[in-house]
């Protein structure tokens, strides 16, 4: 297994920061980058309040969130990643630029580091065509809000090695995650389950089964989650599941995951859930 000591994160959006937290608190030295200035500011920002907020719950000493705060290094010029051993992608979950990133990457880290992706939809195998070096790609799907989530989805695409599936599940791990493992088909494990549970909770709205407040407050105390799928649903964007519903049903050919009327014309109007305050509900 390799060793993992400086980790590169691509995008300083709302996972990668979350990455970037859980991995300098773990002792990692992490890079953080985004080609975008005030991103990188906003992310290093939101870092150091999270931190401050875990001193003020005694969560964590001031001493080791000075000490975790001292690992991170930003960047918005790629090439500053050359000298890590593994670089976390977690930019905006669309083909072209993820391809675009891999093939940048590529040139730039050392021939033997890792790449990994934290989509959740596109294909490994082919981010990890991108590449000349597809053995060295896997997924790393972590699960938002990040520091909070103990999951890391694992995927391995058709030329993942064994020595870089087991050295990403090892940096999951150090990490405070339990790693899973999942083969490279459309929705992995979780969105593969997740997805279709609240697109037909989407279906139960639109018949008229019963009120959003009452299929939400139904799936909460009934099977113990924390949130109702539609309250789940409007935290994840309403645009994400839609645009998973679209893989499963594109990737697996099968009309049981079309995606909901209902769920389509939210999206149509706009209403993408929290990111801005109006989905299936709303929120001041
Ligand atoms: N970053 C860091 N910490 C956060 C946070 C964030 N964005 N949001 C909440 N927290 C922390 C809080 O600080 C608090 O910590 P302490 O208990 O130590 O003080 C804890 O989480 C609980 O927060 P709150 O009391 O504010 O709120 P809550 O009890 O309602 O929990 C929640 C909020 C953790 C988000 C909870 O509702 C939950 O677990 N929801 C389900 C989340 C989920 O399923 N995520 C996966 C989505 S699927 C995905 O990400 C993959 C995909 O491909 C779509």
């Amino acid at each position: 297994m390799q060793n993992i000591r400086i980790i590169g994160v691509v995008g300083a959006g709302q996972m990668g920061r979350g990455i970037a937290q859980v991995a300098i608190q773990s002792g990692f030295d992490v890079i953080i980058f985004d080609a975008f200035q005030n991103a990188l500011d906003a992310g290093v920002d939101f870092i150091k309040n999270q931190l401050n907020k875990g001193v003020e719950k005694s969560k964590w000493s001031a001493a080791d969130a000075d000490a975790a705060l001292k690992r991170l290094k930003t960047a918005n010029d790629m090439k500053t990643l050359r000298d890590c051993d593994l670089v976390i992608e977690a930019a905006t979950e669309n083909r072209a630029l993820k391809f675009d990133i891999f093939k940048k990457l590529d040139e730039i880290v050392k021939p033997d580091a890792l790449l990994a992706s934290n989509t959740s939809s596109i294909s490994i195998t082919e981010i990890a065509a991108q590449t000349k070096r597809p053995h060295l790609v896997a997924g790393m799907h972590f699960m938002n809000p990040v520091p909070v989530m103990k999951l890391v989805e694992g995927i391995r695409g058709l030329e993942t090695s064994d020595e870089t599936f087991n050295t990403v599940a090892a940096a999951a791990e150090k990490m405070g995650k339990t790693f899973v493992r999942a083969q490279d088909y459309p929705g992995f494990a979780v969105n593969r389950i997740l997805m279709p549970m609240i697109n037909e909770a989407f279906y139960a709205l639109y018949e008229g089964v019963a009120s959003a407040k009452d299929i939400d407050t139904a799936m909460k105390l009934g099977t113990n989650q924390p949130m109702g799928p539609l309250e789940l649903a409007d935290f994840i964007g309403l645009d994400t599941c839609l645009a998973i519903m679209d893989v499963l049903h594109t990737g697996l050919s099968d009309t049981k995951y079309r995606p909901c009327p209902l769920l389509k014309q939210y999206v149509a109007a706009g209403r993408y859930g929290r990111k801005n305050k109006k989905g299936v509900f709303v929120y001041e």
